[in-house]
């Protein structure tokens, strides 16, 4: 088993090498966090601990547990950064109401066609709503959802099963299957994309679509209002250092790996769109500023969720994750910091003759040197 990892506790001289990479990386040390807020010891930041334990599925699945919060369980060997509790799942509810926001109601922009999009499948689920909504909306469609966390909606369509797979390992599903393919918000969780959207790729049927929607961890200004020193500028490099640190990327937006990775993986017809997702109320605009509304809730229902791990793969203690939560929150309610996100999704279609095999699975069916060799000379 390869356990999520916690933070390192191991010689002076390992942490100060660790300090050191933090710096490079441009992070304030935990302790000027509670500068920010003028306090020292408040014991009362702890009452959330008892909340957020309270709140936990039942026991029927063994997750790992951080601090309080629930992790993804021991029975894979994936590894995942968020909680995956009713906390994180409320906000993982309400991020999807920000996604199909920016996508003007859309659940997706590939061309789908209802008559002719028979099978789909989504990956990295989450609490499932997209799933739902899909499956809701394409109700011939036989629609499978995955996960490496058990997912346990109210309500389930008919025409969708969820099932427990780690989208990093070999997928038992049958090559040439999927008419479409969603993958949403993993960055932070795949360990190679070119090899993800290559599996995707030998999955789908020719003619099917992949569509892939991520988002950057850096928080942006325009007007230079989210500076490096503050909480919300401090935000991405977190993740992508924690993420250095253990072994998963949180750069798929900045490396432009959605579309590098379908082609290398032999899609065609390759569209994107890029959104800037405000967080925040301050915008000006109607339609950003119910967006920035809903995506300061996402983040605020659970902000610890989303950093915990990250910033303790840093070595930061609960205290000071909770203190630097604290500031996080100020400064998104304070209307000062105009921040924003980017977001991109990318789509595009599996082609009727694709030019060579394109995955591993796909490696496995295609005939081996030797037998090519033998049909020309026969
Ligand atoms: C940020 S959530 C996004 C959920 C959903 N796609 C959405 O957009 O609402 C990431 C999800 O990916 C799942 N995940 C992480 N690593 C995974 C893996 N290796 N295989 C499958 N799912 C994984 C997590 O358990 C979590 O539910």
């Amino acid at each position: 088993m390869n356990p999520l990892p916690h933070p390192p506790t191991t010689s002076t001289a390992t942490m100060k090498v660790d300090e050191d990479a933090a710096v490079n990386a441009g992070i304030l040390p935990a302790e000027h966090w509670s500068a920010q807020l003028g306090i020292s010891d408040d014991k009362s930041l702890f009452d959330s601990d008892k909340e957020s334990t309270k709140s936990l599925y039942p026991s029927i699945f063994k997750y790992r547990t951080i601090h309080g919060r629930t992790y993804h369980p021991e029975t894979t060997d994936a590894m995942y950064w968020a909680t995956n509790d009713r906390t994180q799942a409320e906000s993982l509810d309400i991020n999807h109401h920000c996604c199909t926001l920016a996508l003007e109601g859309k659940l997706f922009l590939s061309p789908l066609d209802k008559k002719t999009c028979k099978t789909a499948l989504d990956i990295g689920t989450g609490t499932g709503i997209w799933a739902i909504d899909f499956a809701e909306e394409f109700k011939q469609t036989t629609v499978t959802a995955t996960d490496i966390t058990p997912v346990a909606p109210s309500y389930i369509p008919p025409n969708l099963t969820f099932e427990i797979e780690d989208c990093n390992k070999t997928w038992a599903f049958p090559n040439n299957h999927f008419d479409f393919i969603h993958i949403r918000w993993l960055n932070g969780s795949v360990t190679d994309w070119e090899r993800l959207f290559e599996r995707a790729s030998a999955h789908m049927r020719a003619g099917g679509w992949l569509e892939s929607y991520e988002m950057s961890a850096i928080v942006e200004s325009d007007d230079g209002s989210v500076t490096k020193t503050s909480a919300l500028g401090q935000w991405g490099k977190i993740f992508i250092e924690g993420g250095r640190k253990f072994g998963m990327s949180f750069t798929v937006f900045q490396d432009g790996m959605q579309r590098t990775a379908m082609e290398k993986a032999g899609l065609v017809d390759i569209q994107e769109r890029e959104i800037k997702m405000p967080i925040g109320s301050w915008p000006t605009d109607d339609a950003a500023k119910e967006q920035g509304t809903f995506t300061q809730a996402a983040l605020e229902q659970d902000t610890e969720g989303y950093i915990l791990f990250m910033a303790e793969t840093l070595g930061w203690t609960k205290r000071q994750v909770l203190i630097y939560v604290k500031n996080v929150r100020r400064e998104m309610r304070s209307k000062k910091y105009h921040g924003f996100y980017r977001q991109k999704v990318v789509w595009g279609r599996k082609p009727e003759n694709p030019a060579g095999p394109v995955g591993p699975e796909r490696a496995k069916t295609a005939p081996s040197s030797a037998a090519k060799r033998k049909a020309s000379e026969d």
